[in-house]
């Protein structure tokens, strides 16, 4: 989005500016008191967050137009999975593998926002996430790098895609960069210890994508990355960011990220924590006043050099300028009642809610028929209209949300008895109710229990050490089996959650996420059969969270055949890339064009899919590469690859991946991509665990 023309550009805007107002297009602030209309008066503020509205937009972009310094403001907010029509969290969403759907929310996104002044989207959250006791793996798009970065990739294309008046109605901001889910511990916040090689084999691809997609800003992450937090991590944010991804966008630091250095051990004060901000190469300081308090002392006690300045709000300046923002900074405040909430976009946010579903299990249980003379529906998320939101809601309203019991209601004949109870809270036992579910529950033919975590058990800061359903839900679950084996559950939470038990003794388990405003619609379609489940596994769920962190790409180890621990299967319950369907797919004939190349030359691999069950269905076929033995160890699997096909009874689809360089590269000991002569496994199949397998040899 910025590119060397608008930096141009830029520089010219800047040089007639006095120091004042260049060192406030690197001020955000998050609240708007006095102190900031005070900014806005004198033209010395660049970009506010948390403020809604056109109305209130528009008297902040005239106010600013009537200072000396006539310099739009961005306004950004955090739209992370939808404005005001509210799509599946992202996780959720991720397990789709559907890139273009996925696009299409986010433009839809940036649409509903931008309709009311919003010029920044806070997003995508593109970090890779192994650990499911950190809340922020709610946000993002699994474990995955080569999926995470294609889908970095569909969300800053949605974001950004939108036009008119030839500008972006908003610019994407990547985030967190970077090794943010590296936490220790799946504590947010904590401390990243990442050697160079995972930095880059794992958590820098997505941001790598996003910035090759044209991203216009990327925001740096709370976190220590191996001693140097990233508001102050030069080596990051110059030499990898800029000189190795030539990134020419806006850095913005988190929520004063900068002034935490100081919390961090990394900074004396605020004003040394200014001067690590801006030699470091962050642009925008949100709401810490840290730059506004410092950096105009920085620079006349020649500490730091005026440039610093002028590149920072030069790089600030050009976004404005790739947003048009010059010549159109007010909005039409009858816009959003046009553009938001429309039929359209509420049934892409069903579409989405949909696919985002994966089955877990089902002995056949699974489709329920409509023609049931009774159904239970138990627990505190059966009719719940807040939690299905999940984290980070924006704009949505709870009122928008259809719940499953709704959902259920719509889908089924007057005949059939529907009995709700809730048995208990998300957290807590109501007295009574376990009884009162019981009682549901056994004059029932079949139960369908709607079980997990509220919105705000994931999400930034909401970690959780232990990953089962809350005990209230658990008891009541296990109170219900013993007058009704017949129980299908169905999970809305944000994260990875122990199922052992649950999976050994339940017929069937839909995991549902919080799927936004159309749960209730989505699970009700799933669970008879109205929509056949798509969805598979972006992270991995462990057995029990000793097992964490536990992911499919891991390295093989000297001795993989030895037991991992005394007390729990090696195997993680359910693994990267899985999920079920109501039919049944076939993987044969796996092919190469070629079973051995030479370093350079390109193949096509395929293998044929046939559907032998009795119903349509989608499936996710997945291509996964094993270096089997190079310079540098390399993972027992990688994805490399996904095609979504659909398939009826009977049909049959050959798929084919083309294997070249960018599959078969690794990363060598100097960080250079290569490809190594020798042998790789090729890998076609459903998910990371099964499939078909072919050698493939590469010589000199
Ligand atoms: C928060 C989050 C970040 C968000 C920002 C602005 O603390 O870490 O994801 O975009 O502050 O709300």
């Amino acid at each position: 989005m910025v590119n060397e023309k608008l930096l141009k550009q830029a520089r010219e805007i800047v040089k007639n500016m006095s120091l004042e107002e260049k060192i406030g297009q690197l001020v955000q602030y998050g609240k708007l008191k006095e102190r900031q209309w005070d900014l806005v008066k004198k033209g010395q503020i660049g970009s506010f967050l948390n403020v809604s509205g056109a109305k209130n937009i528009n008297e902040l972009q005239r106010e600013i137009l009537n200072s000396d310094c006539k310099i739009p403001l961005i306004i950004g907010d955090d739209v992370i999975h939808g404005y005001k029509t509210i799509f599946p969290i992202p996780l959720a969403l991720s397990c789709s593998f559907d890139l273009e759907l996925i696009e299409e929310t986010c433009a839809i996104s940036s649409e509903e926002a931008s309709s009311e002044g919003i010029n920044m989207i806070f997003a995508p959250m593109i970090d890779i996430a192994r650990d499911p006791r950190w809340g922020r793996v709610a946000e993002g798009a699994g474990e995955d790098p080569y999926l995470g970065s294609e889908i970095a990739k569909a969300r800053v294309r949605g974001y950004q895609r939108n036009n008119w008046n030839d500008r972006p109605f908003v610019t994407a901001c990547a985030k967190h960069y970077i090794a943010y889910g590296a936490a220790e511990g799946g504590r947010d916040y904590n401390g990243a210890d990442v050697s160079e090689r995972t930095i880059r084999e794992v958590y820098l691809p997505p941001f790598k994508a996003a910035i090759e997609e044209g991203c216009g800003s990327i925001m740096c992450s709370f976190n220590d990355l191996n001693g140097e937090p990233l508001s102050g991590n030069e080596y990051m944010l110059r030499k990898v960011l800029r000189d190795e991804l030539n990134f020419k966008g806006v850095v913005v630091s988190d929520w004063e990220s900068v002034e935490e250095l100081i919390d961090h051990g990394f900074a004396e004060d605020k004003k040394e924590a200014a001067y690590k901000g801006i030699k470091a190469g962050v642009d925008i300081d949100m709401n810490s006043g840290t730059y506004e308090e410092n950096l105009y002392n920085l620079v006349k006690e020649g500490l730091v050099d005026e440039a610093l300045i002028d590149e920072a709000a030069e790089r600030i300046i050009a976004l404005k300028l790739a947003l048009n923002l010059f010549n159109i900074s007010e909005i039409d405040e009858k816009l959003s009642e046009k553009v938001i909430r429309n039929k359209k976009y509420i049934d892409v946010a069903l579409e989405a809610a949909r696919k985002s579903i994966v089955l877990l299990k089902n002995d056949g249980i699974l489709p329920l028929s409509k023609n049931i003379k009774s159904i239970a529906l138990i627990g505190p998320l059966v009719d719940d209209k807040v939690n299905p939101l999940g984290c980070w809601a924006c704009k949505g309203d709870p009122k928008n949300v259809v719940t499953v019991l709704e959902g259920i209601k719509s889908k089924l004949s007057e005949d059939v008895v529907i009995n709700y109870s809730k048995g208990c809270e998300i957290l807590e036992e109501i007295d009574g109710g376990i009884e009162e579910a019981k009682k549901v529950a056994e004059d029932s033919e079949v139960v369908v229990m709607v079980l997990g975590e509220a919105g705000n058990m994931s999400g930034e800061n909401n970690n959780r050490a232990y990953l089962d359903i809350p005990k209230p839900q658990k008891r009541l679950l296990e109170e219900i089996l013993k007058v009704n084996k017949r129980v299908v559950l169905v999970l809305m939470n944000g994260r990875p959650l122990t199922l052992e038990w649950e999976d050994k003794n339940l017929p069937a388990i839909v995991e549902a996420w919080h799927l936004g405003e159309q749960s209730g619609n989505a699970i009700a379609d799933i669970l008879f059969g109205d929509f056949n489940p798509s969805g598979k596994l972006t992270i991995t769920f462990p057995r029990c969270v000793g097992q964490i962190p536990i992911y499919y790409n891991h390295k093989n180890t000297g001795r993989p055949t030895f037991k991992k621990y005394l007390d729990v299967e090696e195997t993680p319950l359910y693994p990267f890339g899985y999920g079920l369907s109501y039919t049944k797919f076939e993987y044969f004939d796996l092919e190469l064009s070629k079973e051995e190349i030479k370093l350079g030359e390109k193949i096509i691999a395929k293998a044929k899919i046939k559907n032998v069950g009795d119903r349509e269905g989608e499936e996710i076929v997945q291509f996964y590469i094993r270096d089997i033995s190079a310079s540098i160890t390399r993972p027992v699997k990688e994805l490399k690859g996904f095609k979504k096909i659909s398939l009826k009874p009977g049909e049959v689809k050959e798929v084919e991946f083309e294997i070249g360089e960018k599959e078969l590269a690794l990363l060598d000991k100097d960080y250079n991509f290569v490809v190594e002569p020798g042998t790789f496994k090729i890998c076609i199949g459903p998910n990371s665990v099964e499939g078909l397998e072919k050698e493939l040899k590469v010589v000199k």
